[in-house]
Formats: C-alpha cells, structure tokens, sequence
C-alpha cells in the first residue's frame, strides 16, 4: 500500500511539473513578443467574430503576442478596452470602430506615439493615425446597384410602368455607410430620374442628403431596426404597393427584412422583391439559394485581416509607405476613401466579390465558413 502512495505521489509531481512547464513554455512564446491589441465593434453581425479570430491568429503566426476585445457596439466601452491595450503595453492597436466617440481613444495612442490602423472602418474626424485598411466599399454599393438595375431589367422599363423600390443604409456613424449608398445609387438615380424606378419611402438622392438618409439609416447595423421599419413601411408608404427592390446594405439587415416581408401577404414564393446584402453571410447564402435574397458580396475578411497583419509588421518595422499584397493602395477618385475630414490618411483597399445564385460556392471555396456553416450550406 505504501509503494502505490508513493508512486501516486511521484506520478503526480511529474505531471504538475510537466504542464507548469508547457505552461511558461507557451507564455515564453508570446511573453516577450510585441504586443499588438485589436479592438473589434461587435459580435452581431456574425462576419466580426471572424475578424476578430483571424488577426489574431495571423499576428501570432508572425510571432506577436495578440489580444482581441469586442465591444457589443458601445464605443464607450471599446475605448475602455484600447486604453486597456496602451496600459499593458501594446505597440499598436488595430481598431474597427463603432463611431467617432474612437477619435479620444485615438488621440491617447497618439499621446503615447503608437501607431494605429482604422480596421475596415474609417476613423472619421481624426488626425491622429495615418493608415486606413478594407475593401473597395463603393464597389460594393456599386454591386447592388448594378444588381437592381440588371434583375428588374431598368435598361429596358418604362415610366408608364415604373419599377418600385424602397432603400435602407447601414449605421450613420459607419463611414462605410455612406460609401455603400452612393456606390449603388449613382447607379440607380438616372432611372429614378428618367421616372423608370420610383423610390417608396424617403428618398436621399446621396448620403450627402444627411436629414433624408438619418430616415433609412440603420443604428448600429441591428436587424431588428431594419425589421420594424419595413414593417412600418409596409403598412404606410408600401401598404398599397408592390416593392420590385429593396436595397439592403448588408446580410444582417437583408434578412431581417426579408422576414418582414414574409409576414405580408402581398408577398409570396412567385413575387418577392429583389433584396441586395453584403458579407456573404452563411444564412444569406442559403436565403439566396432559396431565392428570397438576391445578391450579397463576398469580402474575404481573413484576407483583410492577413493583409493588416503585414501592413502591421510593416509599420513596426519602420516601413511607412509599404505594398501590401492584395491590397491596392487608394488613388484617384479613390483617395478620398482615406478622407478622415482631419486629413488623408493612407487608405489600402481589398476587392470584394460580387455573389449571387450562380457563384455562391466560391466563399466555401475559400474556406470562408465553419465546418458547421458548410454543412448548412450543401
Ligand atoms: C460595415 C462593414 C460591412 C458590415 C457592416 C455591419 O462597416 O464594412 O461589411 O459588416 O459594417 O457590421
């Protein structure tokens, strides 16, 4: 009995040994790694959750140490987290924001000279950073536009019988907002113009229109904004009519008015309204292979994150001006991407993927989705 207590005890020692061991092997990896924090807006639109996992991995595949915050879309709290980051040390921070409440935060890391990148969302207001990275926005606005103007088939629709629409923005403190509306409506507007597409609902002719745009904006991107307000319309200014289109900025607000418009009888499996997105989001995938979405676009975020990683590793390395792989930096028409208001700041854009019912597999080919999104989608 007193050899097996005192093998037990030997065997014990041992394993405690071992895993202490493990344990400040793995923190010696990143214990005296540089420290990058990465600041991410929120966790209900899904595609975030994605960010988040894949700037860190990619920081530490390149030796880093990485710690990701999310901030449940209260800017508050994320400036919290990112001063958090400049305590323990970090020697720079990557921030997708949630509104211009960041540009304090901002003005900290610049008070402690560490750099920042504006993740996939500007930092509007501010001259405290100089890098700005995400993908070519007004194209994406551009994609569901061309998408309205080629499914109702506007080229060829006339004003005796004109095609209706009514039109949704995303969150009016998201810079990426504006670009989206204007990307798809300086497709729309010249049919809107010659009276072929009439707009049901408040109509800005640009995000320039900010008192018409605050009435289709979406705050904070919630579905369920989006849901009450084309409930709304539908018994108000859509009540009588049949919507040919909807311009939805994104998959989160895509479905949430689709399930709105499942409620109203008006509406059926024969006559559904075009409904745009964007993210390619697994749910949205499927609603486009079911036919009640449309279109979305497809903006490979593990790309956006690699390449902030590199652009990351550049500026750390004192690299200011560096070229990015599959990233272009903004020039042209497109610099004004990089318009803080404060001033220009070095915009990197990636190129999204315009998705629809013909191409839906390519973000699977990607590896984009879950093992258990992909099970959904076959
Ligand atoms: C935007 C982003 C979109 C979508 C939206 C909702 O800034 O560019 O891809 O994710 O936020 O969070």
């Amino acid at each position: 009995m007193k050899k097996i207590t005192i093998f037990l005890f030997m065997f014990l020692i041992t394993v405690f040994f071992f895993i202490s061991c493990n344990k400040s092997n793995s923190e010696k990896t990143f214990s005296g790694s540089v420290f990058i924090g990465i600041a991410i807006p929120e966790t209900h639109v899904e595609r975030w959750v994605k960010d988040g996992a894949s700037l860190k991995k990619y920081a530490e595949s390149r030796g880093y140490r990485a710690e990701v915050s999310y901030a449940g879309a209260d800017q508050n709290v994320q400036n919290e987290q990112i001063r958090n980051f400049l305590k323990e040390g970090a020697r720079l921070i990557i921030i997708g924001s949630i509104n211009e409440g960041v540009i304090a935060a901002v003005a900290d890391a610049a008070e402690a000279k560490v750099p920042v990148i504006a993740y996939d969302r500007i930092i509007s207001n501010s001259a405290d950073y100089d890098y700005y990275i995400t993908f070519n926005n007004y194209e994406v606005g551009q994609f569901q536009g061309r998408s309205i103007e080629q499914g109702l088939d506007l080229k060829n629709s006339v004003a005796d019988a004109p095609k209706n629409i009514a039109l949704f923005a995303g969150a009016p403190t998201d810079g990426n907002a504006f670009f989206f509306y204007d990307g798809a409506m300086d497709i729309l507007n010249p049919y809107i113009e010659k009276g072929v597409l009439r707009v049901v609902g408040p109509y800005p002719k640009t995000s320039n229109d900010r008192y018409n745009f605050r009435y289709i904006a979406t705050e904070n991107w919630l579905g369920d904004l989006a849901k009450a307000r084309m409930k709304k319309l539908l018994s108000t200014d859509a009540k009588d009519v049949i919507l040919d289109a909807i311009l939805a900025p994104n998959d989160t607000l895509s479905r949430a008015i689709i399930d709105a418009c499942l409620g109203d009888p008006k509406y059926s499996n024969s006559k559904f309204p075009l409904i745009t997105g964007q993210d390619a989001e697994a749910d949205s995938i499927l609603a486009i292979k079911n036919g009640r979405q449309y279109m979305t676009v497809f903006k490979d975020t593990t790309k956006l994150a690699e390449a902030t990683i590199i652009l990351a590793d550049h500026i750390l390395s004192g690299n200011v001006t560096p070229s990015i792989p599959g990233a272009t930096l903004a020039s042209g028409d497109l610099v004004s991407m990089g318009d803080t208001g404060k001033k220009v700041v070095k915009a990197f854009l990636l190129e999204p993927i315009f998705i629809n019912k013909d191409n839906w597999n390519i973000p699977v080919q990607a590896g984009f989705f879950t093992p258990e999104e992909e099970i959904k989608l076959k």
